[in-house]
């Protein structure tokens, strides 16, 4: 059992491989946190709590004289908000009075033997190999009717850890839920660092490392999306942690919307992070017997620094987030024509791309945005999910049959939730768009939002897709979304009820989600918000891959990816070959660099090739035999950074479980005179097992290769690339 209960069912342990998290009800029903580490026994850990007599931390009725006992000072599960806890709360609430308090104490637990699931959201689910524990605490608000439960999880094997919050009005008067975090986590010891992956639109997830003091780090995004800008996926590590060493914790937001990631030292030391819905422009409604549920966080411990953490990450998220038939199936190699294209395209010009590509062995074209409505640039048409024939010269059935007679599959661009102002959808439904009335709208790519907690905009949505779908040859779909939102207002939920817009919003496109793939269940989705905007735990569910950027430069992709790869995993990140001059960079890099970065991804390319060299289309060959060669490695084999970007170099490698093959990416990043020598360590080879280095057949066993390492016989130049591979011998 994975979940272990003591003291009267008071203590609950909960034990992964190589982790326990603990917690503990005390004599005043408080959930104190006491412990999450390396794996421990069965014993209580709450005289590590050190009580002391705080100034100017109060004290709660029920500790009488005792002036040590403050919930300003204790570690806490569900820290409490408005009655004496200055550190901030997970849940806070306005009753119907106008007070604003919240104080949960325990009242009682519940052990599922299976995955719980969050209403409405992804989660974690449960799969015939694996399947999780449940635990469910209960906690009642002190003064009034609103219950919530605490969910956790426990997947042993990746030692994962989750956690979400439901909130129930049991009560007879209405609650206002002004603030909803769905996880705290609270050190009593330790220094800290705070590990973030900022970035904006064309540069995202770069990684910052800072300091946790007294100062709060935060991050977030209130932009209705987990954005380019912050992503909701953040690592608390022992200071100066490092990809082998060091105390790790992730944690993981399974949402797509408003997020907020805090850290901060208390008055004596103490850490407490937090992680949920952003509480800014939020406020729900609990009538009586309503409930709210908070998105889950995904809680991952590493004793040995940030590999082992993105290793269990990418193996929970593969086989316990991302479904369908992609979830296994070998995922096609696509030429997209965006940066080939753009809009200007026609049939002809289509059919002339995709012949050179599936002469060259590509297997799908994939249409862009532009073949629908009154779309010849990004100003009009969103919304008009009705084909363009005249541009395409005919039927899309037609299309997409031409290109299934060229032996490969077809894919088709939409962009969903959005709707231009130059659109017929918008003529007549102009309350569709999020505007607030008598207020003109921020436009962003020229571009309004649509209503997305309307059912009527999503049976609209659904309708048009499943049209497109029905009558044409359609494998794949990617799924845009290009601004972020603000004008929050709802016709349908106005007046006081606006502040659940971004959650209903979300929630609709989930649902939107669902239903498509519930009549297309075979389709392979690519998500994509302006590259990796909406790049997060919960679009995995929908869409085992998603476009990592729009940034498609070799060298900038490094960081990019590299950035990425902390949480989610290589074969989720969408990686294209495209044209140099880079289009966002301006930079050159070799045909070749460029397939060996986008082959550490969900291949394909993203430009013309009949206007790429003979000898480049003979590369394209030799590429797309790399990426079926490699393919089990880099899609199901363990990832190890070696090196990342802003040295001279930047080197990574996929060994397979087996450890009988190893392939290793390095690139050079900058060029110098009299160049040091270019030496990489070797990661996750077996001690015992001989192997052979492709690059210059030496032989070694994996202990030397690991602890040796490989120097490279010359210095690559500027931008140029290796792969170098092990094999057991
Ligand atoms: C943004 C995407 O990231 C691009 O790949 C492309 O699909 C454009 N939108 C189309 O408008």
């Amino acid at each position: 059992m994975a979940i272990w209960t003591g003291e009267d069912g008071r203590l609950f342990l909960l034990h992964t491989k190589d982790s326990t998290y603990q917690m503990y009800a005390d004599k005043h029903g408080v959930l104190l946190h006491t412990y999450y580490g390396k794996r421990i026994d069965n014993e209580s850990l709450a005289d590590l709590i050190f009580q002391a007599d705080v100034g100017f931390s109060g004290n709660p009725v029920e500790a009488a004289a005792d002036r040590t006992y403050s919930l300003d000072c204790l570690p806490q599960e569900l820290p409490s908000s408005g009655v004496g806890d200055y550190r901030g709360g997970c849940v806070e609430l306005v009753h119907s009075d106008g007070s604003i308090a919240a104080d949960f104490r325990f009242s009682g637990y519940q052990i599922l033997p299976y995955s719980y699931k969050v209403a409405g959201m992804p989660s974690l689910f449960d799969t015939e190999d694996e399947k999780g524990e449940t635990l469910v605490v209960t906690m009642k608000e002190r003064a009034s009717d609103v219950t919530v439960r605490l969910y956790y999880g426990v997947f042993e094997k990746e030692n994962i850890i989750t956690r979400a919050v439901r909130v129930e009005n049991h009560g007879s008067s209405q609650v206002a839920l002004t603030q909803c975090l769905s996880c705290c986590l609270d050190f009593q010891y330790g220094d800290y660092e705070f590990v973030t992956f900022p970035g904006r639109h064309a540069m995202e997830r770069s990684l910052e490392r800072n300091l946790v003091g007294r100062t709060k780090l935060e991050v977030g995004s209130i932009r209705g999306t987990s954005s380019h800008h912050y992503n909701p996926s953040v690592i608390l590590c022992t200071k100066g942690a490092t990809e082998d060493e060091g105390e790790c914790y992730g944690m993981c937001l399974v949402y797509s919307s408003n997020f907020i990631a805090s850290v901060q030292k208390d008055q004596r030391g103490q850490t407490r992070a937090m992680m949920g819905i952003h509480p800014s422009h939020f406020s729900f409604c609990l009538k009586e017997g309503e409930v709210f549920d908070a998105p889950q966080v995904i809680l991952g411990y590493s004793d040995r620094g940030f590999t082992k953490l993105s290793q269990q990450y990418h193996w929970i998220l593969k086989e316990h987030m991302c479904r369908g038939k992609y979830k296994t199936a070998k995922r096609p190699v696509l030429l997209n024509n965006w940066e080939a294209t753009y809009f200007d395209f026609n049939e002809e010009k289509l059919l002339k791309i995709a012949g050179q590509a599936s002469k060259l062995g590509i297997e799908m074209l994939v249409l862009d945005d532009g073949w629908f409505g009154k779309r010849e640039d990004d100003n009009s048409g969103l919304g008009d999910w009705f084909v363009n024939e005249k541009k395409l010269g005919g039927s899309l059935k037609q299309l997409g049959e031409k290109i299934h007679d060229m032996g490969m599959h077809f894919g088709l661009w939409f962009e969903p939730e959005m709707i231009s102002e130059d659109s017929d959808l918008f003529r007549e439904h102009p309350d569709w768009a999020l505007r607030i009335p008598g207020r003109e709208p921020n436009r962003a790519r020229n571009q309004l939002v649509l209503d997305m907690s309307r059912e009527d905009v999503r049976e609209y949505l659904l309708e048009r897709l499943t049209d497109i779908l029905s009558n044409a040859p359609i494998d794949y779909v990617k799924w845009d979304m290009n601004r972020s939102l603000c004008d929050i207002y709802s016709h349908e939920y106005s007046g006081s009820r606006n502040g659940e817009v971004y959650h209903r919003f979300v929630l609709g496109v989930y649902d939107l989600l669902e239903k498509f793939l519930g009549r297309f269940p075979d389709i392979l989705l690519e998500g994509c918000s302006g590259g990796g905007g909406r790049f997060d735990a919960a679009m995995l569910y929908y869409s085992p891959q998603i476009w990592c950027s729009d940034n498609t430069d070799a060298v900038n992709r490094l960081s990019i990816q590299y950035g990425t790869s902390f949480f989610y995993p290589v074969s989720s990140m969408g990686a294209h070959v495209s044209a140099v001059p880079n289009h966002q960079t301006g930079r050159v890099t070799s045909f070749k660099t460029r397939g060996h970065v986008a082959l550490s991804g969900s291949f394909g390319y993203e430009l013309d090739l009949n206007k790429v060299t003979e000898e480049e289309q003979e590369m394209v060959k030799g590429q797309l035999a790399d990426f079926h060669k490699y393919y089990s490695l880099t899609h199901e084999g363990d990832y190890y950074r070696l090196l990342g970007p802003g040295e001279r170099f930047c080197a990574w490698e996929f060994v397979d479980k087996e450890k009988n093959h190893a392939l290793e990416t390095l690139v050079m990043t900058s060029a110098e005179g009299n160049a040091l020598p270019v030496h990489t360590i070797v990661k996750g080879l077996d001690p015992e097992k001989n192997y052979i280095c492709s690059l210059n057949g030496n032989v070694h066993s994996g202990r030397v290769w690991m602890n040796g390492g490989l120097t490279l016989g010359s210095t690559p130049g500027e931008y140029e690339s290796l792969l170098i591979e092990w094999n057991a011998i």
